[in-house]
């Protein structure tokens, strides 16, 4: 069964409501060092413009009724996560470590589906159809040795290889503790930057993927989109 090709005006009209209630200069604050007014609005309705877009390229991939995993979800994700739950009837699970960011989300999507978690997305129990991992495993806040690689502009004089390596064995744990709450065939969606992470654990589970080329801009970190399909038979690794 596949869901409708097309979002809802309600779901529309959810999202139009949402990024008008958002407590923007709270948000500024999480955001952004300094500059949280200018940041969001530069940012809001681009964010709320691309989220739409993903939004809708994930409607025609997931199926009405399943669950997704949301691994440090924010602003930019409310548009995926209102489509998910209004128009393909699917359980949303986001959870973020920002325990401020957090409340006041939930404030503003209440009489939503939507409700953040304050946790660690590990902790999340049983399986997910869908896994959205974006802008956290090359986070440069949370991984600044690791982030240069990733981005690709590391320095050589500065790199500290051991650092790098702690950092490599969060961001795998990660991987590894989240990873496996996928069902197969399960599709996972992340930015370009993040996919060597998720085929890393493919190729050490065995099992195929296949990363789409259609990449999709976001607003807010700046990292393209794209999805990887799991353990597809016609898939090749
Ligand atoms: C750079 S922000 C990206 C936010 C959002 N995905 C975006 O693209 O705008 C990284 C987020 O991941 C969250 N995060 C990192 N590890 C996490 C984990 N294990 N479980 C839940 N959230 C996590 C952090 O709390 C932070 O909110």
């Amino acid at each position: 069964m596949t869901g409708p090709r097309r979002i809802s005006r309600t779901a529309e009209a959810a999202i139009t409501t949402v990024f008008r209630r958002l407590e923007y200069r709270m948000l500024g604050r999480v955001y952004c060092y300094e500059g949280g007014d200018e940041f969001w609005n530069a940012k809001r309705e681009p964010c709320r413009r691309l989220g739409l877009g993903i939004a809708g390229a994930l409607l025609r991939r997931l199926k009405p009724g399943g669950r997704s995993l949301y691994v440090g979800a924010g602003v930019a994700e409310l548009p995926p996560l209102l489509v998910e739950a209004l128009d393909l009837q699917r359980r949303v699970f986001p959870y973020n470590l920002r325990r401020s960011e957090v409340t006041s989300l939930n404030r503003t999507c209440r009489g939503t589906p939507v409700r953040f978690r304050p946790e660690d997305a590990a902790t999340a129990t049983g399986r997910f159809d869908h896994l959205w991992i974006v802008s956290v495993l090359n986070d440069p806040e949370r991984f600044p040795h690791v982030a240069p690689l990733s981005y690709g502009n590391a320095d050589p004089v500065t790199f500290d290889p051991g650092l790098f390596r702690k950092e490599r064995r969060t961001v795998r744990s990660i991987v590894n503790r989240c990873m496996p709450k996928l069902s197969l065939p399960g599709l996972v969606t992340t930015s370009a930057e993040e996919v060597r992470w998720i085929a890393d654990w493919c190729h050490r589970k065995g099992i195929p993927y296949l990363v789409e080329r259609r990449q999709y801009p976001t607003a807010l970190v700046g990292d393209p989109i794209c999805f990887i399909r799991i353990g597809e038979n016609r898939c090749k690794s």
